[in-house]
């Protein structure tokens, strides 16, 4: 059985994808979700499925180092075996991201190597892209930068603004991120150096394909 810590910072929907995802699953439950703003709506939704929560405001701390040194022992209290980033809204110190390699993960709205970073929608829009989409990824030293392990896309459509393709995408986020980490729980994904393997094979730049 794999413990499995969410980081949150807002509403939650993909924890709460997760949390449902998971509730029958043999091989993974989720023993804890922390966030940064103890507003969260994640937490209560977190509470409602009587799951532990924890706040830990990074204001409260001089350097982010100390931030994610909290975060850490936190974590560990709960016995991580994986770390599921869901609209956390922090950037993480190298130190984070080593301490939980291979068993960190991250969603990110856009179809990498495409737009890391913020604003990946309007991007997809100002650049004319026919699609937009999603991709769970392994979290690395570099933003939105490590290795892709699923990726879903949905076509963008005339009458598309902003607003719709968050919502679309939202969508497939909510398809995708508990399909990685059911992967993850039953052991069918590795990292091994930059590439990730699905069942023993090596999977392209932006991992396997969903097809609703
Ligand atoms: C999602 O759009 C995800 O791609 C990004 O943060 C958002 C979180 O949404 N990393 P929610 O809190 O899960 O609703």
């Amino acid at each position: 059985m794999k413990n499995i810590v969410v980081l949150i910072s807002g509403s939650g929907s993909n924890l709460q994808a997760i949390i449902d995802a998971t509730a029958n699953n043999p091989h993974c439950r989720v023993v804890g979700v922390l966030s940064n703003k103890e507003s969260a709506f994640g937490l209560e939704r977190a509470r409602k499925a009587g799951i532990e929560t924890a706040a830990i405001d990074h204001t409260q701390f001089d350097s982010r180092l100390d931030f994610d040194n909290a975060l850490i022992k936190q974590i560990d209290l709960w016995q991580a075996d994986l770390v599921v980033l869901a609209g956390f809204m922090r950037i993480l110190t190298d130190q984070f991201v080593q301490h939980y390699s291979g068993r960190l993960l991250n969603i990110h709205p856009s179809l990498l190597p495409k737009y890391k970073g913020t604003n990946t929608h309007q991007r997809a829009l100002d650049a004319g892209d026919t699609e937009h989409g999603c991709t769970v990824h392994f979290v690395s030293e570099e933003l939105d930068g490590g290795a892709a392990i699923i990726q879903a896309a949905t076509p963008i459509e005339q009458r598309d603004d902003v607003d719709s393709l968050i919502k679309k995408v939202h969508q497939l986020e909510h398809k995708i991120y508990p399909i990685a980490v059911s992967w993850f729980a039953s052991n069918r994904i590795t990292l091994n150096g930059d590439r990730v393997y699905l069942d023993g094979s090596p999977l392209g730049e932006t991992g396997y394909i969903y097809r609703a």
